[in-house]
C-alpha cells in the first residue's frame, strides 16, 4: 500500500525567489542559515532523491539490522527473514516513539519500549498488549509500520527515496558508478566489509562539507599542519597531499562533474603507475612502518601490490547528497539541524575473497587500513569542521550576504565536456559546487511525487 504525502507547508506557500538565492557565481547565506529552506531540504533532496542509507555488509545475514536515517526520519535498514534489504521507518504507530533503540544486531521482530507493541522485521503488526482493550482491527494495514517505497542497492551500497517518479538508482548515479567501480575493483572481490566509524558532528549546515568535498584550493592552507606533521614522520618525503603544494592546477589531478549532483576529485593521474607506487605517497604513521616491514618479509616482491591495497587511495567520489568514498573511508553526512551536522567516517576493510592472500596478510593489510584513520580523519577532517563551523559564524552577518564560488568561471580554456556531459577541470575549481548547486536549487524548485509503503 502507498500512501501519497502531502506537499511540504513551505513549498505550497514559496517565500524564496529560488534564482535570486542560487545565482550562478555566488549563493545567498540564507541556503545555510533559514531553517525554513532546511525543513524543504528534508522532503526535496532528503526524500526526493536517493540518499545513502547503509552498506551490506553491515547487515550481511537474515534479520541483521542497523539503524539509520533518511534525512531526520529515523530508520531501521533490515534484511527481512527472506533476505529482503528493507528500509523501516523507526517509529512505532502508536504513539509515535522510535521502536528500536539498538544501534544494530539480529532481530525478526522488534519489541516497542513505550506500550510493548511488537512488529515482525517485515514491518507488519504482530500483536499489542490487552488487545480486549480495543475496538480495532489491528490487521488494518494502517498499524503497520512506515517504509520507504524504494531501496536500491549499488555494489553493497544501500540507498532509498520516497519519490516514486525517480529515475531508478542506476541512473541516478549515472557516470559516478565508474569512479565507484574502480575505488572497489582494486579490492579482491570487488567489494569492501564496512566497519565502525569515526563519529564526528559540526555547528554548521549541511552542504558546508558537500561544498567542501572535493575543493582542491583550501588543502595546503587548511589542512598545512597535517601536511607538516606527516613530512616529519617521513623524514621530509613528500607524502599524504602533498601534491597540492606549489601549482596544483598544473599536475594530472582533476576534478569531475558527473551530473544530478555528483562528483569526484581523481589524484590517481599524479601517481607512479607500479606496485608500490600509491604506498610511496601514504603518509606513516608512528607504528605503520612495523607492518610494511612484516609484509615485506614474508611477501618479498609480492609486498609492494599488497600494501597498496592498504594504501588510501586518492579519490574524493561524491554521491549527492550525504554520500563520500575518500581514500579507505565512508563518509556520511547526516543533516540534523540548519546549523548542525554529523559527519560519520566508517573505516572500510578487505577480504581474502579469492584466497591467494592469506589470513594473516589480510589481517595485517586491514590494521594498516584501519591506521589510515589518523591520517586525514582525525587530523585533516577537524580542520574542515573547523572551517564549516567558522562559515556558519560568519553568515551570521546578515547584511554581507553573499557566498562565491566562482573559482574558473568564464574561463572555457580550463574545462572540457565529454560525450556523456562529464565536466572536467582543473584540481582546484570550483565548478562542481556551481554544476550541484544548480541541480539543489533545481530539486527545491521541483513538485516531488513523495510516498510511503506499508505492508498489506
Ligand atoms: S508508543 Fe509504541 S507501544 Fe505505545
Ligand atoms: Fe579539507
Amino acid at each position: 500500500m502507498l500512501e501519497k504525502l502531502p506537499q511540504s507547508p513551505v513549498h505550497a506557500a514559496p517565500r524564496y525567489d529560488w534564482d535570486e538565492l542560487v545565482q550562478e557565481d555566488r549563493v545567498h547565506r540564507l541556503i545555510y542559515a533559514d531553517p525554513a529552506i532546511f525543513a524543504q531540504e528534508m522532503t526535496h533532496i532528503f526524500g526526493a532523491v536517493w540518499v545513502y542509507l547503509a552498506h551490506e555488509s553491515q547487515i550481511p545475514n537474515n534479520n541483521d539490522f542497523i539503524t539509520g536515517k533518511l534525512g531526520l526520519r529515523p530508520l531501521i535498514i533490515t534484511r527481512d527473514n527472506d533476505g529482503k534489504i528493507r528500509a523501516l521507518y523507526n517509529r512505532c504507530t502508536h504513539r509515535g516513539t522510535t521502536l528500536c533503540r539498538w544501534e544494530k544486531g539480529n532481530s525478526k521482530s522488534f519489541q516497542c519500549p513505550y506500550h510493548g507493541w511488537s512488529y515482525l522485521n517485515t514491518g507488519k503488526l504482530r500483536g499489542v498488549p490487552w488487545p480486549d482493550g480495543y475496538a480495532v482491527d489491528f490487521r488494518d494495514k494502517k498499524f503497520n509500520l512506515a517504509q520507504v517505497p524504494r531501496v536500491e542497492s549499488y555494489r553493497g551500497f544501500i540507498f532509498g527515496t520516497l519519490n516514486m517518479e525517480a529515475p531508478s538508482l542506476s541512473d541516478y548515479l549515472g557516470p559516478i558508478k565508474k569512479p565507484i567501480d574502480d575505488w572497489l575493483n582494486r579490492n579482491p572481490g570487488g567489494k569492501v566489509v564496512v566497519c565502525e566509524a569515526n563519529r564526528l558532528k559540526f555547528k554548521g549546515n549541511w552542504k558546508l562539507a558537500y561544498d567542501n568535498s572535493a575543493d582542491g584550493y583550501h588543502v595546503i592552507y587548511s589542512h598545512r599542519s597535517l601536511i607538516e606533521t606527516e613530512n616529519r614522520f617521513n623524514d621530509g618525503q613528500e607524502k599524504g597531499m602533498s601534491y597540492y603544494k606549489n601549482s596544483p592546477d598544473k599536475l594530472e589531478m582533476y576534478v569531475a562533474y558527473t551530473g544530478n549532483g555528483h562528483h569526484y576529485k581523481d589524484k590517481r593521474p599524479n601517481l607512479e603507475k607500479r606496485a608500490g607506487g600509491l604506498w610511496a605517497i601514504e603518509s606513516l604513521h608512528p607504528g605503520m612502518e612495523h607492518y610494511a616491514e612484516k609484509l615485506r618479509a614474508k611477501l618479498g616482491a609480492k609486498a609492494e601490490a599488497a600494501l597498496d591495497l592498504a594504501g588510501s587511495e586518492p579519490m574524493n567520489i561524491n554521491v549527492f547528497p550525504n554520500l563520500s568514498l575518500l581514500g579507505n573511508h565512508i563518509q556520511v553526512i547526516e543533516p540534523v539541524s540548519f546549523e548542525e551536522t554529523n559527519a560519520v567516517w566508517y573505516g572500510t576493510k578487505i577480504e581474502d575473497a579469492d584466497g591467494t592472500l592469506g589470513e594473516d596478510v589480510v589481517n595485517d593489510i586491514n590494521a594498516l587500513r584501519m591506521r589510515t584513520q589518523e591520517g586525514f580523519p582525525n587530523l585533516g577532517e577537524v580542520d574542515d569542521i573547523t572551517n564549516f563551523e567558522q562559515i556558519q559564524r560568519g553568515l551570521a552577518c546578515l547584511e554581507d550576504e553573499w557566498i562565491y564560488m566562482n573559482r574558473g568561471m568564464g574561463m572555457p580554456e580550463r574545462f572540457r565536456t565529454d560525450a556523456d556531459g562529464v565536466i572536467y577541470g582543473p584540481a582546484t575549481d570550483e565548478v562542481f559546487m556551481r554544476e550541484y548547486i544548480k541541480e539543489w536549487k533545481r530539486l527545491m524548485m521541483a513538485e516531488p511525487n513523495l510516498a510511503v509503503q506499508r505492508e498489506p
